[in-house]
């Protein structure tokens, strides 16, 4: 059995992750490992209808119960998904994690960071991603790709998605080891290969 690893894969709305995602899982298969894919909001099962409300919902939505929607489905998701696979030895790669908290309810809606923090540990109950992208890339070009189709989250505004960036370039410099900053305006190919190359120091 190897060892099993557990990865993240955050950045703004549009910045390409979903495919970078895709793109690693096959080439981690293709390599022989067993992969598993999870995203939040919306962990299977449960987490698709947590997904739902946060996404689409038209209602008034407070920012901490915005926060604790947020932190219900990754719980949900570290006990039903991700710890059991990474303690079969399976790689797991996920979505969105605890950095989106920090940057979008943190720096985006301005909730204090440090309390998110202590929030996300009691969501993840011990378990930290081994390794974690962030897929950087400037605010228009991003909501360019993300075009008009919009949900509740990606129609916060311009300034919203400027905080969410800098939240995540924060991030990164506090946790150098874990977090590994990709420049998300490459060629697709190109990014393919930076994240490849930072696996390979993983596994
Ligand atoms: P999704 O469609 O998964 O966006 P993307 O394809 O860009 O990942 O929608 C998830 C949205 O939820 C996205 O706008 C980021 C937001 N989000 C938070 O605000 N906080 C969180 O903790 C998480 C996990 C996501």
């Amino acid at each position: 059995m190897g060892k099993g690893l557990f990865i993240t894969f955050e950045g703004a709305d549009g910045c390409g992750k979903s495919t970078q995602m895709n793109l690693l899982a096959r080439y981690l298969k293709d390599n022989g490992h067993e992969v598993v894919l999870t995203r939040e909001p919306g962990a299977k099962g449960l987490g698709e209808k947590v997904r739902e409300i946060l996404l689409n919902y038209d209602g008034e939505v407070s920012d901490r119960c915005e926060s604790f929607l947020f932190l219900a489905d990754r719980a949900q998701n570290i006990d039903i998904i991700i710890n059991p696979a990474v303690e079969e030895g399976k790689i797991v790669l996920c979505d969105r994690h605890i950095d989106s908290t920090v940057a979008y309810q943190g720096r985006g809606r301005g909730l204090d960071i440090e309390r998110i923090k202590m929030l996300n540990d009691l969501a993840v109950n011990g378990r930290k991603p081994d390794l974690t992208f962030v897929f950087d890339i400037d605010v228009e070009t991003s909501m360019k790709r993300v075009g008009k189709d919009k949900d509740r989250m990606e129609s916060a505004g311009i300034e919203f998605q400027n905080r969410v960036r800098k939240g995540y370039l924060e991030l990164a410099k506090q946790e150098p080891e874990r977090i590994k900053v990709i420049d998300a305006s490459k060629s697709i190919e190109e990014i393919h290969l930076s994240v490849v190359k930072l696996i390979n120091s993983v596994l």
